[in-house]
């Protein structure tokens, strides 16, 4: 009987910590992988190195460098003038979030929430099976223990009564009441705590089972009402639009939020988070990671489109909040090619510290030659990952993590530099997220967003640097929290 018990609070134990692997409370992860920086820290993983006399790497691409001549703007008059008369009354073009959208402009904006539903349905089918199995052993366990009280109440009965019956009986007998004695508090004491516990324990492991299908249910509730009619973040369409953020700054749109804007005019006008306040402002964000909220390892047309959440509404009555997102490929190659563009790209670590790195001169080619980058004129803390490549490697070690007149690829579109043709060098697969990989990276804004930072080639998917990596500022086994990636027309100040 005890050894089907230990069995069973084994197999239930193991069972039971199974399920904490996608619980909310993993924020523990973090801390733990926090940890790991100290001996993760030195170990440069971007390249992939040759194998003597039987690879060639050639960093040699064509690529054409980025556009420099002529500028849209002259530049900025000292105070943004404020068109009058344009104050209309704002009007409420309500976004269908949900599961849905209503505009196709910026791909399908389905909240990780039906994600999570998902996930958390499917858990939940899982855990329900598993309850309904444990029960009836709860309880035949529970039935069982009961009998084998009663069956002991009566050998006590039964004891007393021999007991009474003998006590005035010789000392040979009274030896032989001892060790029935003894046994008795043995057997009595087993029943009495061993198996109650036992039983404690699994009622325990039952109820910790309950409250957390009770936490799923909630959880599932609380999405199937947020999905129940397509949720409407409310993002008012500011009055001031224009051709990008520097138009709108010029126009008196000088607060940092959600705009519409018309970069081109044969095409439809879209939303965009315009960062009017940094670095003087007209800044459009063409990519952004912040919380890990939108899963970054997608496909081709995924990255051409763009995907993610343009802006949120904090609680203001404006999306002043920029969501995770990346703009799209082809609206990024349109708005680089209508003249020279500048490129500013900041990152923060865990601890809030902050960096930039800025280029002149950005271009992305067209679709036509898989958007091939092109950056020139670098400032900034962060370090020249585009030109230079990392800093920790040498030779042509460093030359493989260049990113400047690489094509862009992702997971089903192979582009990168790294032996082209071979299904099983691919820098996106390993890496994780859709970039200009050459063999393979110096920088990976658009990796897999690991909580706490620092992060070890065991908890990577295939074993290499895969996060949201900057390796000349923090290395390849450290995240960032946040990074962005944000453009605009050059001219100058
Ligand atoms: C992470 O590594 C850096 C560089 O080795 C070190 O200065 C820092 O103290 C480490 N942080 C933690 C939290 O271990
Ligand atoms: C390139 O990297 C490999 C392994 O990472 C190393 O063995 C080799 O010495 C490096 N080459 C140079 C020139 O640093």
């Amino acid at each position: 009987m005890r050894t089907l018990l230990l069995v069973y609070l084994c197999t239930y134990a193991v069972w039971g910590r199974s399920l904490d692997y996608d619980d909310d409370d993993d924020d523990g992860d973090g801390k733990a992988s926090v940890a790991a920086n100290a001996t993760a820290a030195v170990d440069a993983r971007g390249h992939r190195p040759l194998q003597r006399g039987r690879e060639a790497y050639s960093p040699v691409r064509n690529a054409p460098p980025p556009i420099s001549s002529g500028s849209r703007y002259r530049g900025r008059p000292s105070a943004p003038q404020v068109s009058p008369g344009r104050v209309q009354e704002k009007e409420e073009q309500p976004d269908r979030g949900g599961c849905s959208h209503a505009s196709q402009e910026l791909g399908v904006l389905c909240p990780n929430g039906c994600e999570l539903k998902t996930a958390l349905l499917k858990q939940e089918r899982d855990v329900r099976t598993s309850i309904s199995e444990l029960q009836p052993q709860v309880e035949q366990l529970t039935r069982s223990s009961n009998d084998v009280h009663n069956y002991v109440s009566r050998v006590s009965a039964s004891l007393r009564e021999r007991q009474r019956v003998i006590g005035d009986n010789s000392a040979t007998v009274s030896r032989y009441t001892d060790s029935v004695e003894e046994q008795h508090a043995y057997i009595k004491e087993t029943v009495d705590t061993v198996f109650p516990s036992s039983i404690r324990i699994l009622q325990g492991v039952l109820d910790q089972v309950r409250q957390k299908i009770q936490k799923l249910e909630k959880a599932i509730q609380a999405q199937q009402e947020d999905c129940k009619e397509p949720c409407r973040t409310r993002c008012p369409i500011p009055v001031v639009s224009g051709k990008e953020c520097e138009d709108i700054f010029r126009r008196g749109g000088t607060e940092s939020q959600m705009y519409l804007v018309q970069p081109d005019t044969a095409a439809p006008p879209y939303r965009v988070f315009c960062d009017q306040i940094t670095h003087n402002g007209g800044w459009l964000l063409i990519q952004s990671r912040l919380d890990g909220s939108v899963d970054f390892g997608r496909r081709w047309d995924d990255y051409r489109r763009g995907f993610g959440n343009v802006a949120l509404d904090a609680g203001k009555g404006r999306c002043d909040t920029p969501g995770e997102y990346w703009l799209g490929n082809d609206r990024i190659s349109q708005l680089t090619n209508a003249g020279p563009t500048e490129l500013l790209i900041e990152m923060q670590d865990w601890t809030g510290a902050k960096v930039f790195a800025r280029y002149q001169k950005f271009t992305v080619q067209s679709a036509a030659s898989n958007y091939v980058l092109a950056v020139d004129g670098y400032s900034g803390n962060a370090g020249n990952s585009f030109m230079e490549g990392s800093l920790e490697l040498f030779g042509v070690n460093r030359t493989m993590t260049i990113h400047n007149g690489m094509m862009f690829s992702t997971y089903d579109r192979d582009n990168d530099n790294w032996t082209p043709g071979d299904p099983a060098k691919q820098c996106s697969r390993e890496d994780g997220g859709g970039w200009w990989y050459n063999r393979c990276h110096s920088s990976n804004p658009n990796g897999r967003y690991y909580m706490g930072g620092a992060y070890t080639r065991h908890m990577a998917k295939h074993g290499t640097d895969d996060g949201v990596v900057w390796m000349n500022w923090k290395g390849s086994w450290y995240s960032q929290k946040a990074i962005s990636m944000k453009v605009r027309p050059f001219f100058k100040s």
